[in-house]
């Protein structure tokens, strides 16, 4: 499995032969400049609640490669009014795809859509095939539903959190997330793009450190072979 950083909540995740993008942001972010979204391949684009920093080229790349959103049952049939094609899930589900399995599990936030449509409620990701099982926890405060994942999810390899604090959760929380979850190695997201959320790299790497787990900071448009 590759991974990908492509800027503020967005992965490009290849795995079992399939391109799956998550939450894409990355016209609109200065910080992912270097990446140009018409080299972008995706199967499925997965998103994670209703916000502009987490689908500003869902439609873009969804028109250009033929893909298929996963998201929520209302942010699925906003996309379907516009000829996008898409698979609704809801928290708590969880549903075999061509690449893996996928868990919509809760978030703490809100997801109102860019046009003011209501976006339903914000969630996170669980996925897995027989190579590879993270989590992706989408815009969330720390949350005790974190508990569950462990509980009915396979053995996470690595867990994508936000840290930049203010819209989430900060990253002495997402520790005590890691903790919830069961996971050591964390890779970042969330942070740096926008004057409220950027943060103190070290401070963040240390806090982690001291936990005895790793924090990965990843450049957007560098990648992680699992
Ligand atoms: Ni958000
Ligand atoms: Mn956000």
């Amino acid at each position: 499995m590759n991974l990908t950083y492509l800027g503020h909540s967005s992965f490009h995740i290849h795995t079992k032969g399939f391109n799956i993008i998550f939450d894409p942001f990355i016209s609109p972010n200065s910080l992912a400049s270097g990446i140009d979204i018409k080299n972008i391949k995706s199967d499925f684009i997965l998103l994670s609640h209703g916000h502009g920093d987490h689908l500003a080229d869902a439609e873009f790349l969804s028109k250009q490669n033929d893909s298929t959103i996963i998201s929520n049952y209302e942010i699925v049939s906003w996309y379907e009014s516009k000829g996008i094609k898409g698979h609704p899930m809801n928290h708590g589900g969880k549903r075999s795809f061509e690449f893996g399995t996928v868990k919509y599990v809760n978030a703490i936030h809100s997801s109102m859509l860019p046009d003011g449509s209501y976006g339903g409620a914000p969630g996170g990701f669980v996925v897995w095939n027989n190579e590879v099982s993270f989590y992706f926890a989408g815009d969330t405060a720390l949350t005790w539903d974190m508990k569950l994942i462990p509980i009915t999810c396979p053995k996470l390899d690595f867990a994508i959190l936000p840290i930049g604090d203010n819209f989430t959760m900060g990253y002495e929380d997402a520790v005590i997330a890691s903790d919830f979850i069961q996971v050591d190695k964390i890779i970042a997201c969330h942070y740096d793009t926008f004057g409220y959320i950027k943060i103190n790299h070290d401070a963040a790497i240390k806090e982690f450190k001291n936990a005895g787990k790793e924090l990965i900071l990843l450049e957007p448009g560098s990648s992680l072979e699992f």
